[in-house]
């Protein structure tokens, strides 16, 4: 099984590659009028952004990582219906189950998910899908964006399930002022990209596609998902909520791969670009992921004032320090604070599943045999 909390194919230095006029400049989107006397595509003329070449021919591969990356989402079809919430339904029923300060802490935690998983699925459809003209990453995107259905899935299942205020739960982006922050520092991010004339192409529009890169996927998939991650995972591993627990587990299987397809994709933007990647944008970046940090530990506070067993405001807030260093180093950058040692060790085991089951194996062979393709 792939472990995907580190990249395994990630880009490689090469030098950037001379690029081969095939279609019009503007032309990025692959809806434009066909140039039938274009060449074939070549892998060399293939690029991540500002690419000339025809981006509706898949083949040749030039990123093979991303290609891997579509493989291994595929691999790991999951619905939350075929979760049972049985044992979550008794629990949030029952009167002492949990005490208030669980029950706050979960739906905040749900009610931030629920949101953003739209948010992240918005962006990626309207906005960088769109700028990255590269046609295996666009494969991957397509996979990512059904993903997140899936995950904005499993919060109306668990609405429902749970029989929770749905109003109340997917508007916590709007009324929870420390979940409003938060959604509404990585919209300040996608705003440039959100304007329909909006092209990349001059260092400060690639720059701006770049800072909606770290802020989606660095900071809101790559950072405040792993807190969220962390909260209810914590409550699974005390046989609480253990139906959201598991479905949290596999949205954290897709998470990591959005994660480490954001960095790979940042990574080689910058070798195939190394003038975008300047001193300042540097510090921008890596003060971003400060500032990311800060407004997670304000979240933690507003979530779990007082705490419970096992997690507290503080423990989350220096493994968000040790998450931001974490993806400081994936970047290339230096670390935004002191080194901290992980609070949560037993988060990387939650990201081997295969471990606890065998869930995924036997989920693929039955979505493969597929007795469901009879369409009568
Ligand atoms: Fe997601
Ligand atoms: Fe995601």
């Amino acid at each position: 099984m792939l472990d995907w909390s580190e990249p395994s194919a990630s880009p490689r230095q090469t030098p950037p590659p001379v690029v081969v006029q095939s279609v019009a400049p503007a032309e990025q989107t692959g809806l434009g009028m066909i140039d039938r006397r274009g060449g074939r595509v070549s892998v060399d003329d293939k690029r991540m952004i500002n690419c000339r070449a025809d981006v509706n021919q898949l083949l040749p591969l030039k990123y093979k990582w991303a290609w891997e990356k579509y493989l291994a989402g595929c691999n790991n079809h999951w619905m939350p219906t075929e979760v049972s919430m049985q044992a979550d339904i008794a629990l949030w029923k029952s009167r002492d189950g949990l005490t208030e300060d669980e029950r706050r802490a979960i739906k905040r935690n749900l009610g931030f998910f629920a949101a953003s998983e739209s948010l992240v699925a918005n962006n990626i459809v309207l906005a960088i899908y769109r700028h990255l003209t590269n046609p295996e990453c666009r494969q991957y995107l397509l996979r990512q964006s059904f993903e997140e259905a899936v995950h904005t899935h499993t919060f109306q299942y668990i609405v429902e399930s749970l029989g929770l205020d749905e109003g109340e739960l997917f508007n916590m982006y709007r009324e929870v002022p420390s979940i409003t922050d938060k959604a509404a520092w990585a919209l300040k991010h996608t705003q440039h990209l959100d304007d329909p004339d909006f092209k990349t192409g001059t260092p400060q529009a690639d720059q701006a596609f770049l800072r909606d890169l770290v802020a989606f996927y660095v900071i809101f998939e790559g950072m405040w998902f792993y807190t969220g991650f962390a909260q209810i995972l914590s409550l699974g591993r005390r046989n609480k909520m253990v139906g959201i627990a598991e479905q949290y587990q596999y949205i954290l299987r897709d998470e990591s791969i959005h994660l480490n397809f954001g960095i790979d994709v940042i990574n080689q933007i910058k070798i195939e670009n190394p003038h975008l990647w300047t001193k300042a944008f540097q510090d921008e970046v890596r003060a971003m992921v400060r500032e990311a940090a800060e407004l997670e530990a304000a979240y933690g506070r507003d979530t779990m004032p007082r705490g419970f067993l096992g997690l507290n405001a503080a423990l989350c807030e220096s493994y968000m320090h040790f998450i931001a260093n974490r993806r400081c180093a994936q970047l290339g950058l230096q670390r935004v604070f002191d080194e901290t040692e992980n609070p949560f060790p037993w988060m990387s085991e939650a990201m081997d599943l295969k471990k606890e089951k065998n869930f995924f194996e036997t989920r693929v062979i039955e979505y493969q045999n597929g007795g469901a393709l009879s369409w009568e």
